[in-house]
């Protein structure tokens, strides 16, 4: 079902970690080599899940219960990978994306009480098939995590306002890097834990180097020829 010719990489982590800045660093060294890639986020990425990703951030379905927010997530993740991802990793793209199924486990799975069982029918229904093929998980005590969090917002004027799960206690943030940990224990061949505390060169450079023999065949043969 799935298709073989593109690329599939998530990244994931607690708030702070630098997923955004990781992701563009990829990105932008990814296409000097000629490589064709997408970015894409979640929740959103395709015009139906930006719609209930306001739903969501902006704590409007918070007072459904948890429950009713997995199930939005669920849904906005399945028009996202039916309307774009799917079809960009047909045409051969390296895709990109800004959390995925992890973020689900871990914010309404773990730190959400959900049940297990219906995290995982609620994944099936999702992903319909489209597996990441690399996860890079980036780690850093929530603390330091909460703290560049702040400072970014206070930096954007607009967004000075927590979201709905920025809010949430240090001892959940917490609970959250532990989730994303076990994951990786779980999954050592998809998932791939990047120290996020040092220098974003240095970490972009180890992520590289992770994505980098995956890449799909056209795009080595760029990179036989291409500079950077
Ligand atoms: P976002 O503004 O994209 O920030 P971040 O830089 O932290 O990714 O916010 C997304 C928020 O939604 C984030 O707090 C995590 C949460 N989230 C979930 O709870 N479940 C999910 O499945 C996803 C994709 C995100």
């Amino acid at each position: 079902m799935r298709s073989k010719q593109g690329l599939f990489v998530t990244f994931e982590g607690g708030e702070g970690t630098g997923k955004s800045t990781q992701i563009r660093l990829l990105a932008d060294r990814l296409r000097r080599k000629g490589v064709d890639i997408l970015v894409t986020r979640e929740p959103g990425g395709s015009p139906g899940a930006e719609a209930v990703r306001h739903v969501l951030l902006s704590g409007a379905a918070e007072q459904f219960g948890t429950r009713m927010e997995a199930v939005l997530f669920a849904a906005a993740r399945n028009d996202h990978v039916e309307e774009i991802i799917r079809p960009a990793l047909a045409s051969g793209a390296v895709v990109l994306c800004d959390r995925f199924l992890d973020s689900t486990r871990v914010y309404q799975g773990v730190t959400g009480n959900l049940e297990p069982s219906f995290i995982q029918n609620l994944e099936r229904v999702a992903i319909n098939g489209v597996m990441p093929d690399c996860t890079i998980i980036l780690d850093l005590p929530a603390a330091e995590g909460l703290r560049r969090a702040k400072s970014r917002a206070q930096a954007e004027a607009q967004t000075a306002e927590p979201d709905r799960f920025e809010k949430e206690e240090l001892d959940t943030h917490e609970k959250r890097r532990e989730a994303f940990l076990d994951i990786a224990d779980q999954e050592p061949l998809r998932c791939r834990v990047v120290d996020a505390s040092g220098a974003p060169e240095m970490i972009a450079e180890k992520i590289f180097s992770i994505v980098e023999p995956l890449l799909p065949i056209h795009s080595s043969r760029v990179k036989e020829t291409g500079s950077a």
